[in-house]
């Protein structure tokens, strides 16, 4: 665990272990208010406090096989941000896939710059099979994720139209990649 500043908030930065199965309801807040806020994120439905500790049962295992790495970012215990790094399988095992998540008031103080930097040197040490190829995918009208991802080396390699139901209308998601 790492203690570090962010502007002027103080937050925590760890790796998703079991000692997080008892803050569920916190986890369940934080994904629940990027989903209140429509973020440019692809769920769009709320979830229960059941679905939460799955999901993070589930991520646990995948990190113990070498399958995930997670990070959380915490203000006291309050969850603010996440990031995570999966791998593909089969043929697809040697790709990374990125996400990224930042709750509204922690935004644009150089969290997500950071995270992203950490998870990735994560992901290297811990994925196994080694990665060849970090991948993610952004809506095209998420102008500080898009400017985010290029600043930390990702290219646009394709654009697919219409992939997205976003207030009432259909819009393109780019696919970014970033060789290792
Ligand atoms: C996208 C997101 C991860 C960015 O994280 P962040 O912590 O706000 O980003 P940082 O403060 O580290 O800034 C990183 C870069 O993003 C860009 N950026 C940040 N805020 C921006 C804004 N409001 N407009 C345009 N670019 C912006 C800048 O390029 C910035 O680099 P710079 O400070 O060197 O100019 C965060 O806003 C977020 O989680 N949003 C909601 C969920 C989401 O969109 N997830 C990504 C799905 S693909």
């Amino acid at each position: 665990m790492e203690t570090k500043l962010f502007g002027d908030k103080k937050l925590t930065i760890s790796p998703l272990s079991k000692k997080d199965f008892k803050f569920a309801k916190e986890f369940l807040d934080f994904i629940n208010s990027l989903i209140e806020e429509d973020a440019k994120i692809l769920i769009n439905k709320k979830i229960n406090l059941k679905e939460e500790a799955e999901f993070l049962e589930k991520g646990v295992k995948s990190i113990q096989n070498k399958k995930k790495v997670y990070l959380i970012a915490k203000d006291g215990n309050k969850v603010v941000a996440n990031t995570s790094i999966e791998l593909g399988v089969y043929k697809r095992n040697h790709i990374g896939r990125f996400a990224i998540g930042i709750r509204n008031g922690y935004r644009g103080i150089g969290l997500g710059t950071y995270l992203m930097q950490e998870i990735m040197k994560l992901a290297k040490k811990e994925l196994s099979p080694n990665l060849k190829i970090f991948q993610l995918e952004a809506f095209e009208n998420n102008k500080p994720a898009i400017a985010l991802y290029k600043k930390m080396g990702f290219k646009i390699v394709g654009k697919i139209p219409k992939q997205i139901q976003y207030k009432g209308k259909l819009i393109a998601e780019y696919i970014m990649i970033k060789n290792i």
